[in-house]
């Protein structure tokens, strides 16, 4: 069954999720041009990050993925770009201190703008309109112009993306990144927290950490790394004539790179083995991500294994479980011990907002009980295992929306009309997702302290 692949074999096969385009002339030419603009990521990044995976699939890392559900156009720009920016490297600082591994920094940003639906079409009162898909495709508005799919918004996210990825390399690389930077917001959130008590202790050892460093000696100015960090870019590959027109061959390898970002993954919804989403990704080089629901059968997950990573290559396949916090124990379990009868080689990482959504005062909604409910699960089924619960895949934002319930300054459901800015699902606002991150890496910490107690009794 391997056919030869090519970035448009993809087409001969069944497909869901695709927009109803008007103008078929339209969309192919708005696909010719996009194919001859610069790529957005290079082939060599796309595979210092595949390095950087392999390492955590074989238990020496942590991936830190998040970022926006949906990216919007009417919210592009630079301060919410800082802000997200901001809260990621404060959550990836704590997550390396409670781990004591490298964290493999990765955002949902500077492509993710397209979204499957659950239903082709969205009813209001006795209207009903083509759903919304994503600024990619249609406008959020509830009117019939907004939501016809215009091939022209295809132009609009490439270009977003790459003002999006602009801002975030200066900021990797131009000093905003820097260690002490990063630790002093870091105790700025503390401070504020109702929690500062609890965080303070796990902040106060890394202090302490930053201050022998700079005692013996090693500072952001003799050391780049202290101020430099890696970041990459990820969405979900939905759209895949926007896909194909970014896909190159990377001169160095001769291989074919999706170049609209440096991992892309394949959704619960589009991930049939013999359809074109599975298709199209199978024969890129990048890191590939699949998100795995409750449908998924342990079977069904190896097949899917055999199609993206026949060589069994560490680091080019992460597992995103999005189960729900009362399903996970119930799925997760059999597909750990399916994978590791095979030996295969993936990282596993838990996507604990998709599984936890409600509707509260005609608000969609995620308890942050249930989200780290659902992660702390993940942590235990692992250790039970004696697998490597490798990393969290989260929807935040820097910004202080009222979207998910919960958290030390617990909102409640009357909150959420204050500042619910979503274009699609729910986020963890900036204090929410650090203390998630803080929640983590304190229970890292103590299953490290366990372990020890195993080995030394
Ligand atoms: N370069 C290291 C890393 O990326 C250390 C580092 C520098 C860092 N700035 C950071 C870590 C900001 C987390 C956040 O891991
Ligand atoms: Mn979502």
């Amino acid at each position: 069954m391997a056919q030869t692949w090519t970035p448009n074999s993809w087409r001969q096969k069944p497909i869901q999720q695709v927009p109803d385009y008007p103008d078929l002339a339209a969309l192919e030419a708005v696909e010719t041009r996009l194919a001859k603009y610069p790529p957005l990521v290079f082939a060599g990044e796309a595979r210092r990050l595949k390095t950087a995976l392999a390492n955590v699939a074989e238990g020496r890392g942590f991936l830190l993925q998040g970022g926006d559900c949906a990216e919007s156009f009417a919210e592009h720009g630079a301060d919410t770009i800082r802000d997200f920016f901001r809260a990621f490297l404060q959550m990836a600082v704590v997550l390396t201190f409670g781990a004591q591994q490298p964290v493999v920094k990765v955002g949902r940003i500077a492509g993710q703008f397209a979204k499957p639906r659950s239903s082709g079409v969205e009813k209001q009162g006795d209207v009903t309109l083509p759903s919304y898909r994503g600024d990619i495709i249609n406008g959020i508005e509830f009117t019939e112009e907004a939501r016809v799919p215009n091939p022209e918004r295809q132009v609009m996210a490439y270009r977003q993306s790459a003002a999006t990825l602009n801002l975030l390399r200066a900021f990797a690389m131009g000093g905003y990144a820097n260690l002490e930077n990063v630790h002093q917001w870091m105790l700025g959130f503390v401070k504020d927290s109702p929690q500062a008590e609890r965080y303070r202790k796990l902040a106060d050892r890394i202090s302490e950490t930053m201050d022998f460093m700079k005692a013996i000696g090693i500072t952001s100015e003799n050391h780049p790394s202290l101020r430099e960090t890696d970041f990459f870019t990820s969405h979900e590959a939905l759209l895949l004539g926007y896909e194909q027109a970014l896909t190159r061959v990377d001169s160095t390898s001769g291989d074919w790179y999706a170049t609209s970002g440096h991992m892309i993954w394949i959704g619960d919804r589009t991930r049939q083995p013999d359809h074109a989403h599975v298709e199209y990704c199978r024969g890129i080089k990048n890191p590939l991500g699949l998100k795995c629901g409750p449908s998924l059968t342990a079977d069904g997950l190896l097949e899917l294994i055999d199609l993206l990573n026949p060589a069994n290559e560490a680091g080019r396949l992460t597992l995103i479980c999005r189960f729900g916090h009362d399903k996970v124990a119930e799925h997760l379990p059999r597909l750990i011990r399916a994978v590791e009868r095979e030996g295969k080689k993936v990282v596993w990482s838990c996507d604990p907002m998709h599984g936890n959504t409600i509707t509260l005062n005609n608000y969609k909604t995620r308890p942050f009980e249930r989200i780290l409910s659902e992660v702390e699960s993940f942590f235990q089924i692992h250790r039970a295992e004696g697998t490597h619960p490798g990393g969290i895949h989260i929807e935040m934002t820097g910004n202080d929306v009222t979207e998910c319930t919960g958290g030390a300054r617990a909102l409640s459901g009357d909150d959420l009309a204050d500042r619910y800015h979503t274009h699609c699902d729910p986020r963890l606002n900036a204090d929410q997702a650090l203390e998630l991150a803080f929640l983590l890496a304190e229970r890292m910490k103590g299953g490290r302290d366990e372990k020890k107690m195993v080995v030394n009794g």
